[in-house]
């Protein structure tokens, strides 16, 4: 009869036990996230993401700042409070998903899920079967790991290893150090503003690396009947054979290389940024092109800080040739 209490006690720590089994389960997302890569029949949905091997960069669903019913498909820096804070600020997403380069952002809901399918295909679908966005790869290639590398690329690789789609390749606003911006490597060679800091909808401005070489910054680009009456700055260097590539490099420069390898600059940051440093050019929702920095280590709430700037005289006395200046509402000047 002893045994008795002793034995109802054993039960009532069985269903403690249960009982914080089931709370770790209900966490079970936030260890998930740990991952690097989704293999095939993998599914992520929101508000899970995967990391980079380091931990410095997530891919995943990322809440909209004005309704966090509705989830972007992003990169962003990722640091070491962030499990503290809801969400990371706007300024430290560096890649979202978009239909097109120059198309509206692909937007998910609770009931999205990014998949690599059966047969190979890298898709978001919302609520089962209707298809939000399906990754085009060569030839219809089949892949079947969906990695996230430490410099912040997302790459979705077939057989061998095999490159079938990259986030590298479809830039939004920003680019990151090692990430090469052309007409060749990056179909259409765009950098695309967002409408503000949070708002992820197209906004009005555009870099755009050209196949003719020429490096043009455009304001509502293909709104106008000509091009050119929308550009506010170029750097001229087009030509019958362009093959310009825009680089930044891990020391924020933003660099421009010719057809005859010749390295030139766009934007020489103020101060010296070494490996301590996170670094992005981004074309900004006012129309200037800014490479921004912060330190790498810090809360998730460290304000990022202009290094640098294009135009350099910051866009203020810049007209286009239809007479469209860049200072109306809403600019930073
Ligand atoms: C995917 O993750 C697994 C387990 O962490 C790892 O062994 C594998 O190398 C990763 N594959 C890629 C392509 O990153
Ligand atoms: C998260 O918040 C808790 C409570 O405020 C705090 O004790 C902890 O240090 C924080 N963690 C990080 C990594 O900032
Ligand atoms: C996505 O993955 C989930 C879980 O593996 C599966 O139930 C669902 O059918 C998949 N959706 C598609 C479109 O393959
Ligand atoms: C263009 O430039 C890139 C990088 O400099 C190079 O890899 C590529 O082969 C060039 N393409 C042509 C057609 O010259
Ligand atoms: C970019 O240009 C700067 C100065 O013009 C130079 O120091 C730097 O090495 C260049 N970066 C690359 C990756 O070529």
């Amino acid at each position: 009869m002893a045994a008795l209490p002793r034995f109802r006690f054993g039960l009532l720590r069985l269903a403690t036990l249960v009982a914080v089994l089931v709370q770790q389960a209900r966490l079970l997302p936030v260890a998930m996230a740990q991952t690097n890569n989704l293999t095939a029949g993998d599914a992520l949905t929101p508000p899970r993401y995967i990391t980079s091997p380091s931990g410095g960069f997530a891919f995943g669903f990322r809440a909209l700042d004005s309704d966090p019913t509705k989830f972007l498909l992003a990169t962003w820096f990722r640091f070491a409070d962030d499990a503290n804070s809801s969400q990371p600020q706007p300024q430290s997403v560096l890649w979202f998903l978009k239909k097109t380069a120059m198309g509206t952002a692909v937007v998910a809901t609770a009931t999205s899920v990014l998949n690599i399918t059966g047969d190979g295909r890298l898709k978001v679908t919302d609520r089962g079967d209707q298809e939000l966005w399906s990754a085009l790869t060569p030839s219809m290639q089949r892949g079947s790991v969906l990695a996230l590398s430490d410099s912040g690329n997302v790459q979705f690789l077939g057989d061998g290893d095999i490159v079938l789609w990259e986030s590298f390749r479809n830039p939004t606003d920003t680019l990151l150090p090692g990430q090469p911006l052309s007409s060749s490597y990056s179909p259409g060679g765009l950098l695309v503003s967002k409408r503000t800091d949070a708002e992820f909808a197209t906004g009005r401005f555009s870099l755009a690396v050209q196949p003719d070489g020429n490096v043009v910054l455009y304001i509502d680009l293909f709104t106008a009947d000509y091009r050119t009456t929308n550009a506010y700055w170029a750097t001229r260097t087009y030509g019958p054979n362009g093959n310009t590539t825009v680089t930044f490099d891990n020391q924020g420069f933003l660099n421009y290389t010719l057809r005859d390898g010749s390295v030139h600059g766009l934007i020489l940051p103020k101060g010296s940024n070494g490996g301590n440093y996170l670094q992005l050019a981004r074309m900004d929702p006012d129309g200037i092109v800014r490479t921004h920095t912060r330190p790498r280590y810090g809360s998730g709430g460290t304000p990022w800080t202009v290094s640098g700037a294009l135009p350099g005289d910051g866009g203020c006395n810049r007209v286009t040739s239809s007479k469209q200046g860049l200072c109306g509402p809403g600019s930073y000047c």
